[in-house]
């Protein structure tokens, strides 16, 4: 019985030990003896590179000063570096399936960190991700905002202009590595020539622990951007529902500031909501806001006060106080940003009080 089982299993043995070692030999043969020649990277049938095969389309593009989002230094890791490949991309990677949903993948979306550049291609990227540039800055501001959330002021390097949307994003570099990390930006559009960034500590996060633990006013560092669809809708005159929880108080500041900035008469109410007093910040500059505007409501709410908090307004989760203070009107737009729990939940009462779905604008992280 013994002796049947070892005749049977020791062929099999050997083939696959054999495609094992073939598949290995064509892996080492394809990353450092193939030559790939001359290929052409044509972007949104303009903008042409000329490039030495071989290499992941993601460093092509950022040779060329093309900063497309990517957090994971492509590794495969974030599905960040979407974009379409319409033509020689090669075949869809296991990599990249994880992070496509079927809508993308129909739509000849790929991760640009997983498409090998072997032969001509042809992409297309939004314009608005062509516009994403490179800034190198200084830091010239660190405070803490609560016990583990920090403000840090950018002020960019020589006569560099940032042109971005309330709303937005920028990635920071983390420096002696090649990834990045995302954060939305806080101040107002109307300041270009600086960056306010909102960092919370995410225990044995790589690059919130370095921020909050190595950087220090007058390092150097590297922001691209800036980039997102998550921006206010500058044109709509729809009273504005704005939500928020921990570092999204960032995306809605730079909302806030831009609207009266720029002399928005329409109601603005924003439902901030924290668990104690101590992950409340900006209350005293948004009650400010408040009576300077009369067409400006700040709601905070807390989860769960701290009996030394003695805290007298509003208490639960910011959902359930939504839930309470909104009127059934449909002439509304909301912006959320926060984990997805809350933004899941806030949807549905938006929904519930006559506000269109196309009208609610979301961030979620
Ligand atoms: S998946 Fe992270 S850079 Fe491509």
């Amino acid at each position: 019985m013994e002796l049947n089982y070892m005749i049977f299993i020791t062929p099999v043995l050997v083939m696959v030990s054999i495609a094992a070692a073939l598949a290995g030999l064509l892996a080492f043969a394809d990353k450092y003896i193939a030559s790939y020649g001359e290929c052409k990277i044509v972007i949104n049938k303009g903008k042409e590179l000329i490039v030495e095969g071989g290499n992941a389309l993601l460093s092509y593009l950022v040779d060329n000063k093309i900063f497309i989002p990517s957090a994971c230094g492509g590794k495969g890791t974030c599905g960040y570096c979407k974009l379409k490949v319409l033509e020689g991309g090669g075949p869809l990677l296991p990599t990249e399936t994880p992070y496509l949903t079927k809508q993308e993948v129909l739509h000849s979306v790929r991760l640009a960190c997983q498409v090998k550049i072997k032969r001509d291609v042809e992409l297309a990227i939004p314009e608005d991700l062509l516009a994403a540039e490179q800034f190198k800055s200084v830091i010239e501001k660190i405070e803490d905002l609560t016990h583990d959330i920090k403000r840090f002021v950018f002020k960019l390097s020589g006569s560099s202009k940032i042109n971005f949307k309330a709303g937005q994003y920028v990635q920071f570099c983390i420096p002696d590595t090649t990834e990045f990390r995302a954060y939305s930006i806080a101040s107002d559009p109307g300041t270009k020539d600086r960056v306010e960034l909102m960092v919370r500590l995410v225990p044995g996060g790589l690059c919130s622990t370095y921020m909050h633990e190595a950087l220090e006013v007058g390092d150097e560092a590297c922001l691209t951007g800036p980039y997102g669809e998550f921006f206010l809708q500058e044109n709509s005159k729809k009273d504005i529902i704005c939500v928020g929880g921990g570092c999204g108080m960032a995306p809605i500041k730079s909302i806030i500031n831009h609207l009266f900035a720029t002399n928005a008469a329409q109601n603005i109410t924003y439902f901030f909501g924290a668990r104690q007093k101590k992950d409340l910040f900006y209350t005293e500059e948004l009650e400010r806001f408040e009576k300077k505007h009369k067409n400006f409501e700040f709601v905070p709410a807390l989860s769960e006060p701290a009996k030394e908090d003695e805290w007298t307004g509003e208490v639960g989760f910011i959902t359930q106080v939504m839930q309470k203070h909104l009127k059934y009107n449909k002439n509304q737009e909301a912006y959320l940003c926060g984990p997805p729990p809350m933004i899941d939940a806030a949807i549905g009462i938006l929904t519930s009080k006559g506000i269109n779905i196309n009208d609610i604008y979301y961030d979620k992280f």
